[in-house]
């Protein structure tokens, strides 16, 4: 049992975590608490018991199970940003939204990496001509909201460009600032009504307006759709080729309200990740020349050509490089959950810290991803260290509960093979780039 100052509500433990994410220490001072408590500690969160575990069984029955969702702690926070979409709703609804984007992320759907190509190469034109530092970061940033909105809506919105189209004009910041409140509310609590909401109904509306503006052309989509669905299909493809992910949802629906919620929800999921991935292996290689010459190698294998999706999914250098900063460095280092009914986690109760867990409806789950993936039981006494050969040894295979970046179970990450192929060929063609490696600046 965590040693609160404040056993009733939990105050003291809250205003630590604020004050972790605010000094940027929060994985670490999680780190540093399952080290003093052990792999499962309950603790209080606002009145409400909260269970924090890094136990692969338990993990298995939060994630794997169908007890635990995030509705409660979600919906009431979000919804007016972006509703009740597949990220705030639990259950059979949850899965039928859910389902509504699957289709899009099918292979043959993101095998074609020329959109890619085409906004990489724009991006690299911007690099200095010269052998002076630039910071990669805030290009890679801008790629990835042309990329994205691309993937959701069909257009770029002129991030990298600085071209951006009039609907779009204060998209980005309203869009960031509609996350940053809804982070915000759900941290505060119950606290959430206390804060001025002006501003944050503002950039909420800005981001509707954004997102409607798609939307209404989605659905005009949908209206030429169904009429032809009543002749006869020419059988060229054009009736049935889905080119956007919110169109692909506007043939199955036309609820203008929930194919907005899904739309942002869907931008909110895939907001800030490759992107991360991509600068946390530039950051990790970096500093590491030997494994960058080891990379080099396998690249120059390639010859000069522009990688292929089959290729790059053979480049097993490359794939333990991404799986080992994912390891080291996951996108989302935290994961909680919210008990849907009366339940039972089978471990970290009892006076021997194995007894099963008794968790009334309404329990908080919280699991530090970040932890998890530097276990010495799983990963040895270097788990810490930053060794992409680990993944290339045949006997070293962490559990399904042991190594999860993108999560795992009936919410588990839709994008991730987009996301490892675009990392794989952005970091293939900023090697092919860079002749002479990256170095630390
Ligand atoms: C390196 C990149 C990425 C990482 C590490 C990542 C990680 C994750 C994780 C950990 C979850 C599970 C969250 C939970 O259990 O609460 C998740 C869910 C999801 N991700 Fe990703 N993600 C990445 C990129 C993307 C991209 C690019 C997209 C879309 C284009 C995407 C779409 C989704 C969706 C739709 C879900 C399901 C959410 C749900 O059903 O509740 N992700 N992702």
């Amino acid at each position: 049992m965590y040693k609160h100052r404040d056993p009733i509500f939990g105050l003291d433990l809250i205003l630590k975590t604020g004050l972790s994410i605010k000094n940027n220490s929060f994985n670490e001072e999680n780190f540093a608490r399952f080290d003093l408590y052990g792999p499962t500690f309950q603790g209080i969160a606002w009145a409400t018991q909260c269970i924090n575990s890094i136990e692969p069984k338990n993990l298995a029955s939060v994630l794997g199970g169908s007890d635990w969702g995030v509705q409660e702690m979600r919906l009431p926070t979000w919804a007016p940003f972006c509703g009740a979409g597949f990220l705030t709703t639990d259950g059979e609804e949850a899965k039928w939204k859910r389902s509504l984007l699957k289709p899009f992320f099918h292979s043959s759907n993101i095998s074609d990496l020329s959109l890619m190509h085409a906004g990489l190469y724009q991006m690299m034109r911007m690099f200095p001509k010269d052998d002076t530092a630039f910071d990669l970061q805030p290009l890679v940033f801008d790629l990835y909201l042309d990329l994205s909105t691309s993937f959701l809506f069909g257009e770029p919105i002129g991030a990298l460009s600085g071209k951006c189209p009039q609907h779009a004009k204060g998209f980005v910041d309203a869009f960031q600032a509609g996350i940053a409140g809804c982070g915000l509310r759900m941290a505060v609590g119950p606290l959430r009504h206390l804060i001025p909401n002006r501003s944050w109904f503002e950039a909420c509306k800005k981001s509707h307006q954004f997102a409607d503006y798609y939307v209404d052309r989605a659905l005009e989509h949908r209206a030429r759709y169904l009429a032809k669905q009543k002749e006869a299909d020419p059988g060229d493809g054009t009736l049935t080729k889905p080119r956007t992910l919110l169109i692909k949802m506007a043939e199955v629906t036309g609820d203008r309200k929930l194919l907005r919620d899904q739309i942002v929800q869907a931008m909110m999921g895939s907001q800030d990740t490759t992107s991360v991935l991509i600068c946390n292996v530039v950051h990790l290689l970096s500093r590491h020349k030997d494994i960058q010459r080891q990379l080099q190698t396998e690249i120059i294998s390639l010859g000069t050509k522009d990688p292929s999706f089959e290729n790059l999914g053979r480049m097993r250098y490359l794939q333990a490089i991404l799986n080992e900063t994912l390891r080291l460095h996951p996108v989302f280092p935290h994961i909680a959950r919210v008990a849907m009914k009366d339940t039972i986690l089978p471990s970290g109760g009892g006076s021997d810290g194995k007894s099963p867990i008794f968790c009334p409806a309404g329990s908080l789950f919280r699991t530090s991803i970040y932890t998890l993936h530097r276990q010495t039981r799983t990963y040895g006494p270097d788990a810490h260290e930053f060794k992409p050969e680990r993944w290339l040894d045949k006997s070293f295979m962490p559990g399904t509960y042991e190594y999860v970046p993108f999560g795992v179970g009936r919410r588990s990450c839709l994008g991730k093979h987009k996301a490892m192929m675009e990392s794989s060929y952005m970091i293939v063609r900023l090697f092919q780039q860079c002749h002479h490696g990256m170095r630390v600046n």
